[in-house]
């Protein structure tokens, strides 16, 4: 039994106290300790390193107080079990050497063993259950396979992912066989998470919103209402669709256990979308921690106000950034658990 169960309870639906609080990305970035060991280890080995992921993941835990943690890992590691070489470069981001640019590249991705050759996650996820001892749930993590498409096909950040997308429009065909295989694994990767003990599972559709309405319904939906299908009835399953309030009315309907919201959209709107019905995450605009903290309470507290304290969990509305102050932080998590109507 988990000691802290708010946030297990607001994905069920069930009526809290207070909303439970997390923050996307709360597992690195900020944190002073986190920087201590980034100058140490790079960036894979961190994800690769049981001890290492275990110890970053309960950092906020200990540091900020959320309640739910989320695996230290990373969206690309799917990718890298596929055998498609992904670098972290420092100051830069993911790099991908040889990207995926057509359907020969597709068809010669080899099948992939999710269960041998993401054990480490697995380990990390054992490990972390233990460190947390019961006290606040754990989350695991996928990236949409649409969102993963974009960096193994565009082979590196980008605002646009334009090469991404003229991969999907020139080569429709290619692009479906690269978003299944990428599904297939990502639901057994999932089930595995799972198995060795998170207690919800989210994926991010982080480039979802660089789609149109309807080149969403093709290439991304789909895809992720198969790993809400797989998963739904092992765990929650909460998806969150960064510039997709377009397909929050879809998705409402999918048997997800709540639905993640950014900034740009108003609570009323995303209840009206959602027909008051789904748990909803989200949606503090994160470069708003840079306010001073007591603009930051008073804005936190006009969120739960829009949301309601019941079916909603208080959550930035993308990852916390990498220059965010720890007070600011804590200070967000702290104006949550002192709400009061
Ligand atoms: O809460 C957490 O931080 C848990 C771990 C986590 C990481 N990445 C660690 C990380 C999670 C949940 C992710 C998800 C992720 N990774 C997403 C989806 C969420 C989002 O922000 O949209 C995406 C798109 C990625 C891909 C990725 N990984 C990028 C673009 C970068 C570089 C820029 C950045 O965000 O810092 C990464 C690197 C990365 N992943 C870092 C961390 C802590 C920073 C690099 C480092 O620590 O060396």
């Amino acid at each position: 039994m988990i000691k802290n169960d708010l946030f297990l309870k607001a994905l069920k639906g069930e009526s809290v106290s207070r909303p439970p609080v997390w923050m996307m990305r709360q597992a690195g970035r900020y944190l002073p300790d986190f920087m201590k060991l980034k100058m140490e280890y790079d960036f894979f080995t961190r994800c690769q390193t049981p001890e290492l992921a275990a110890e970053i993941t309960v950092m906020p835990i200990h540091q900020i107080g959320t309640d739910a943690a989320i695996l230290f890992s990373d969206i690309l590691v799917i990718p890298q079990a596929m055998g498609i070489e992904v670098q972290m470069k420092p100051d830069f981001g993911p790099f991908v050497p040889n990207p995926i640019r057509n359907m020969q590249m597709v068809a010669n991705i080899p099948p992939t063993d999710a269960k041998e050759a993401l054990k480490y996650v697995y380990d990390a996820i054992k490990l972390t259950k233990q460190m947390l001892n019961d006290e606040v749930p754990l989350i695991g993590f996928a990236g949409s396979p649409w969102t993963i498409l974009c960096y193994v096909v565009e082979g590196r950040g980008s605002k646009t992912f334009d090469k991404a997308k003229g991969f999907c429009f020139e080569n429709p065909e290619a692009a479906h066989l690269l978003l299944q295989k990428i599904t297939d694994v990502t639901i057994d990767y999932l089930k595995e998470k799972v198995k060795a003990g998170v207690d919800a599972i989210q994926v991010f559709d982080s480039w979802g919103g660089l789609l149109s309405p309807k080149d969403y319904q093709e290439f991304s939906m789909p895809y992720i209402n198969q790993i809400t299908k797989a998963l739904k009835d092992l765990t929650p399953v909460i998806v969150f669709g960064k510039g997709c309030w377009f397909a929050l009315e879809d998705y409402a309907q999918t048997g997800v256990s709540a639905l993640g919201v950014d900034w740009t959209l108003n609570a009323d709107v995303a209840r009206k979308l959602t027909d008051n019905k789904i748990t909803l995450q989200g949606n503090f605009d994160p470069a708003r921690l840079l306010s001073p903290i007591p603009k930051i309470k008073s804005m936190v507290k006009e969120m739960i106000d829009a949301f309601g304290t019941d079916r909603y969990i208080a959550n930035l509305g993308h990852g916390i950034l990498p220059n965010i102050p720890v007070d600011h932080a804590k200070a967000f998590v702290d104006a949550v658990k002192e709400y009061e109507e």
